[in-house]
């Protein structure tokens, strides 16, 4: 899936090599710079009134779990009244909250109890489309002559007979007229959908329930931006930015170039060239950052920014400017095209954004509600926990602000229905059995080896439990002091209190090593620096951990954290012997 994936139209992803001196120390105090921010999927992190379904009272209820976990921000997926085409991300009234999940004064309550406990509230703001029962998009829809109608994006197609229309387009005939070009939605079908009341196809990237703003008409920047600023006025600490980079299409409409072949869909595949990631967006974003600007407490933008390559990410940053999102998301690293667990894969990305973008600040990112968790795309089936310890290690020691998702501390499985019947998300229902669709990271979480997991009191949950709950939940690993959730705990603690790892630079080491990622962060003046060195192999692998060449003056190494007991001793450089699949972390001094 295009939005879901990264470099898969290329083959142009630039070529990078390990690096040595690159970002210094810093003392940055900027809050977002230092976080771990964490997703919370509303409908499955806790239901407080048993109708099965999530809400903010449960997520109120967990806030103190959220903030000894050591986390700074939660980004909330879609809250607002929705039809709930795509659970929230078609958003019918961007000023309130849906009755699934409460009232605005849950939502007033929540901001003002996660403040209390050191916790900033994002919201994810959905701004290339709306949900089709919008009153922005009734009225669009209503005539062609309604102030609201150039608010979308309308087109008469074409004549049904002309000469280059294709069998596909015809699929899609009204009133002898086809789709104006080739351009499929993301989630199956023509991206056009006629409207017999103005005779007249709209454009929709994602559903069909999702029309697309017109971000050229000033009306709808003004109105997203007036919804913005609706929460901001509110007290949230910024947003993450639903699909931003698809907000314009070409306006001369042109085809996508064909890649020939169907996709999971059934659609013919073809590249996203004239529908994602037109320059024209960049200074939309320019005049959000300016408006957001305006707000004090370091208000955040966040990307949901899957890009080709980091060369790309840098514009999102605005370059050497500045000017744009503070935190595009880094996509690469845990999504990219041949994401796998591989040293020399995570050196050339964690690297890449140390040298390319400006020394603005990375977002690390591994897991989120559109892709199968890390633990199952990382891991190899047995050795599950110990990789996703050496995941979190990267993500939490590595030099970038760090975003997590519900459940990944504990290890929740992807739990994927076996059965059509079973889906809820509807591309997996327009998919199956290609495209399964993406229930199987939104499962409900696991709090306790109780019923339904301490999710909720109704055995009918919207999804299923995984079936690992009884062991896999919060309740029984926080009690085990060797848990993956524990690691968690004591990482982001670490992070949090070691000067080297809060704000130092970075550099990597072993440059060529095949299996192993070692890194060095340099540390502030009087400070220890720290040493990460991760064994991603499935055998024992002993290195050298040279820092020749960097100004550090090594006489012994203090762990500070090891996945394995034998390297709570470990005190030389010169040889380090890393058991398979282990993580090393360790003050210079
Ligand atoms: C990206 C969101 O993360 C995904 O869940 C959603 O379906 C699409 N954007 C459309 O809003």
């Amino acid at each position: 899936m295009r939005s879901f994936t990264t470099c898969s139209f290329l083959a142009v992803c630039l070529l990078s090599t390990g690096m040595r001196s690159q970002t210094q120390p810093s003392s940055d105090t900027t809050w977002w710079k230092h976080a771990v921010i964490y997703e919370i999927y509303p409908r499955s992190f806790a239901d407080s009134n048993g109708d099965g379904v999530g809400d903010l009272n449960g997520i109120a209820l967990h806030l103190d779990y959220l903030q000894r976990l050591g986390v700074d921000a939660i980004w909330i997926a879609p809250m607002y009244p929705s039809p709930q085409v795509d659970f929230g991300y078609d958003i019918s009234d961007y000023e309130n909250v849906d009755p699934h999940y409460g009232t605005l004064a849950d939502m007033d309550r929540l901001i003002e109890q996660a403040g209390k406990h050191n916790i900033r509230v994002i919201l994810d703001m959905v701004l290339n489309h709306t949900s089709d029962k919008h009153k922005w998009f009734m009225e669009s829809a209503s005539s062609r002559t309604n102030p609201q109608h150039d608010w979308y994006v309308w087109n008469d197609g074409i004549p049904a007979n002309g000469p280059n229309v294709t069998a596909y387009q015809k699929r899609f005939e009204h009133e002898g007229k086809v789709p104006p070009n080739n351009w499929v939605s993301l989630f199956g079908g023509s991206a056009w959908e006629w409207v017999p009341a103005v005779h007249q196809f709209y454009y929709h990237d994602f559903y069909k329930q999702q029309p697309d703003l017109n971000w050229r008409n000033p009306a709808v920047e003004k109105a997203c931006f007036d919804a913005m600023r609706f929460w901001l006025d509110r007290g949230v600490a910024g947003f993450r930015l639903d699909a931003v980079p698809t907000l314009f299409e070409d306006p001369k409409l042109r085809d996508n170039p064909v890649l020939g072949g169907l996709n999971a869909q059934g659609d013919p595949r073809v590249s996203d060239l004239y529908t994602n990631n037109l320059p024209e967006v960049h200074d939309v974003i320019r005049r959000m950052r300016a408006m957001v600007t305006k707000y004090p407490g370091d208000r955040v933008l966040i990307g949901e920014t899957y890009l080709p390559n980091t060369l790309e990410l840098d514009k999102w940053y605005g370059g050497a400017a500045h000017n744009e999102l503070q935190l595009p998301m880094d996509m690469l690293v845990g999504f990219g095209e041949g994401a796998k667990l591989s040293a020399p894969y995570f050196r050339r990305y964690i690297g890449e954004v140390e040298k390319e973008i400006h020394g603005s600040q990375p977002l690390l990112v591994f897991d989120n509600h559109d892709n199968a968790r890390s633990i199952d795309r990382f891991g190899d089936g047995v050795h599950n926990v110990e990789i996703a310890k050496l995941i979190a290690t990267m993500l939490f020691t590595a030099r970038a602000t760090a975003m997590t998702y519900y459940g990944a501390e504990i290890g929740m499985p992807t739990t994927t229905p076996t059965r059509k019947e079973d889906v809820r998300d509807p591309i997996g229902v327009t998919g199956w059995p290609k495209e399964k669709g993406r229930d199987g990271e939104r499962t409900p979480m696991q709090w306790t080896p109780g019923p339904q997991a301490g999710f909720s009191t109704n055995p009918h949950t919207w999804l299923p439990i995984a079936p690992d709950w009884k062991t896999v939940n919060v309740e029984t690993e926080t009690a085990d002091p060797h848990s993956l959730l524990n690691w968690y705990k004591q990482l982001i603690e670490l992070r949090r209190s070691n000067p080297a790892l809060h704000d130092g630079g970075m550099m990597m080491l072993l440059k060529d090593d095949a299996d192993v990622l070692a890194y060095v962060r340099t540390a502030p003046q009087g400070s220890a620096p720290v040493i990460v060195a991760i064994n991603m192999s499935s055998g024992p692998k002993t290195v050298t951990l040279d820092l020749a060449g960097t100004g550090i003056d090594v006489k012994s190494a203090r762990t500070l954290a090891a996945t394995d007991a034998s390297l709570m001793k470990a005190g030389s450089l010169k040889s380090v012997a890393l058991p398979a699949y282990s993580a090393w972390v360790a003050a210079v001094e």
